[in-house]
């Protein structure tokens, strides 16, 4: 029975990538920084029959990696998969995200999947096995506005993972990255509470930028309902963990797989152009006012 490790599995993808991989004679340990917010997967878990094993993990916390790893080794005699899922996001343009948001946003999605990863490797390259499943974002492929700190550690996280593959491919370890749109989960956390509090540092300071985020903040509301199904996110883990690891690049969704095909096939001055298209700021970027209907 393969084993396999997922962060951050108490909500969103990891939560239904868990449970995909139970469901697929898995033996899963569920990662999370807190036991307590594990309920819904277990108690998901138990309705199915799935048996779901539950780690603490907290991505942030490097020096916590192997003592789990190792509790893992010994009661399951290696980890053949790792998806490094947690992650968080903290909208907002440069100047006005703290340093501290932006370490920790750093730390959670940058530092945390290399490391847990560079923990795992020498394991995985003595048995000359393994597969490590990076969850990236179309912004880390995509420098968009207001989301600054969220998309540098993407675009860390694209290159770390790229040049982990060539590094490791030796050993017969694969390593893929899955690119996703946009999913109805808990990652800008506030959402579901109400329009008001999507961006809630925003409502009460005199940023310059003030106009840009609550035009984002409209965008974003106005496609919430066409958000995908988190589950979806969950079948492609397994999808790509039972897969030869010849691809790289997995796309979730239409979005996704619109979006890297474009990006993938323009020069530098397109790239531009057509950035500003997806994100429609053109607007912004030309020194217009903020407009009074949305477009695209
Ligand atoms: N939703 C989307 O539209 C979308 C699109 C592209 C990519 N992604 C990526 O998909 C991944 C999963 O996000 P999601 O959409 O499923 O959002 P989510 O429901 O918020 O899940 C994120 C998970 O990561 C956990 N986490 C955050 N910081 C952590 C830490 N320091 N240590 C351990 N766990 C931590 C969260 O735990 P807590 O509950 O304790 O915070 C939660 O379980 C993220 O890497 C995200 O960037 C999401």
């Amino acid at each position: 029975m393969k084993v396999v490790l997922v962060t951050g599995s108490n909500s969103g993808f990891g939560l239904n990538g868990a449970l995909a991989f139970a469901r697929n004679g898995y033996r899963v340990y569920a990662a999370m920084r807190d036991q307590s917010k594990g309920n819904l997967l277990r108690r998901l878990a138990s309705d199915e029959g799935l048996e779901i094993r539950t780690e603490t993990l907290d991505t942030s916390q490097p020096s916590t990696f192997v003592e789990c790893i190792n509790r893992i080794n010994s009661e399951s005699g290696g980890i053949d998969v790792v998806v490094n899922n947690a992650g968080i996001s903290r909208a907002g343009v440069l100047e006005d995200t703290s340093e501290e948001t932006l370490r920790t946003v750093m730390e959670t999605n940058y530092f945390g999947p290399v490391l847990l990863s560079k923990t795992l490797l020498p394991s995985m390259r003595e048995r000359r096995t393994g597969h490590i499943i990076m969850v990236s974002s179309l912004s880390g492929l995509a420098g968009l506005p207001c989301d600054f700190s969220y998309t540098s550690s993407k675009f860390a996280l694209e290159g770390a993972t790229e040049a982990m593959r060539h590094e490791v491919d030796r050993w017969g370890i694969k390593v893929s990255l899955v690119e996703a749109g946009m999913y109805a989960t808990n990652l800008l956390g506030e959402r579901k509470d109400g329009e008001e509090s999507i961006f809630p540092h925003y409502y009460d300071k005199e940023s310059p930028y003030r106009d840009l985020m609550e035009y984002k903040w409209r965008r974003t509301k106005d496609r919430l309902p066409d958000a995908f199904d988190p589950k979806v996110v969950g079948d492609l883990f397994v999808k790509i963990a039972n897969s030869s690891g010849k691809r790289f690049r997995w796309t979730a969704d239409p979005v996704a797989k619109n979006v890297v095909s474009e990006l993938h096939g323009h020069d530098d001055i397109s790239r531009d152009h057509y950035l500003r298209k997806i994100s429609d700021t053109d607007w912004w970027s030309e020194g217009k006012a903020l407009p009074t209907e949305l477009e695209g």
